[in-house]
């Protein structure tokens, strides 16, 4: 049997793992659903600290819920404005104390660097939640499981990533993972949010075929998944250029209606505009289905770190 490649590890970002590592957590999260609906003790002595310096819903919840359903327990703070930080506390300091208190640590922050710096002065493993615009590394692995327990394939697909492609930072994630595949990549964005040059490279060095669109109407009938993004508001340097990107697309039912039917529209949520409420009925819409499978993966993460499967 093949050695556990997440045995105490840290996950902060997708470039960190090969192909054979993907495919060891995506097999341990397919059974996973079975231990979501009989609850396990496997995680029983473990505490995991969950610090959130950016909003979240379904991140943290989903973790959360994935460390309970693991038989462990969870700790932690998401209004960070009520810890110590808030009074001048560093970083640095929160996350040794907080070391201490529990055996893993799930950190979100604008700061681009954060999880990795925590990585490097923390001996427990520590997981990416969210850094900046820069990675969602848990967001991709479970993107990834969406498409092959809908598609029951990751090869073959041509798949459609729609939106903020400069500061999305799930859109950074998932194009390393995409890579191992044999997929075609769309890219539609506004001229100002393209994705980004070491994405492109990434793309050119694995020799993956890609193109750079700006109209989202007429890639729709070829596509096998559409992944569309929220314009990240919160990262532009201006209100202003913002306001020129805002509400640039809205996928709509009569968008779609030539899209083929086995077509899977994802999005890593939360959407703002960018997929009318009347593309919630149509069978191709997954992205409510999407935040199930990121509890069960986060679940196989989380007892694969441990050894505990
Ligand atoms: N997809 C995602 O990261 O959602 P939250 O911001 O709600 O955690």
């Amino acid at each position: 049997m093949m050695p556990n490649p997440f045995s105490n590890r840290d996950i902060i970002s997708t470039l960190d793992f090969s192909k054979v590592d993907i495919e060891y957590l995506l097999e341990v999260a397919g059974r996973m659903e079975d231990i979501a609906r009989q609850g396990s003790r496997v995680l029983a002595n473990k505490i995991l600290a969950s610090i959130f310096l950016e909003p979240s819903t379904r991140t943290r919840l989903s973790f959360d819920a994935a460390m309970k359903h693991l038989g462990g327990q969870v700790i932690g703070f998401s209004d960070w404005d009520k810890s110590s930080l808030k009074k001048g506390e560093t970083l640095s300091d929160t996350l040794k104390v907080v070391q201490g208190y529990s055996d893993i640590l799930v950190i979100r922050s604008e700061w681009e660097g954060a999880a990795r710096y925590a990585s490097e002065i923390l001996d427990i493993p520590v997981i990416n939640a969210g850094s900046g615009a820069q990675e969602h590394p848990t967001q991709s692995f479970l993107d990834l499981m969406t498409i092959q327990r809908e598609r029951h394939r990751l090869d073959g697909l041509t798949v459609g990533i729609c939106g903020d492609l400069t500061y999305g930072r799930t859109v950074h994630s998932l194009l390393p993972l995409l890579v191992n595949y044999d997929v075609k990549l769309k890219l539609i964005s506004p001229q100002q949010l393209k994705v980004r040059r070491e994405d492109k490279m990434l793309l050119e060095s694995k020799n993956v075929s890609f193109e750079e669109m700006e109209a989202i109407d007429t890639v729709i009938p070829s596509l096998d998944v559409l992944y569309m993004t929220r314009i990240q508001r919160e990262r532009f340097r201006s209100e202003e250029e913002f306001l020129r990107v805002k509400g640039y697309y809205v996928l709509t039912s009569s968008l779609l209606k030539n899209a083929r039917k086995e077509l899977l529209v994802m999005h890593p949520l939360p959407r703002i505009n960018e997929i009318d409420p009347s593309v919630d009925v149509l069978p191709q819409a997954v992205y409510f289905k999407q935040p199930r499978y990121g509890m069960l993966l986060r679940m196989a993460l989380l007892g694969l770190i441990f050894d505990a499967f």
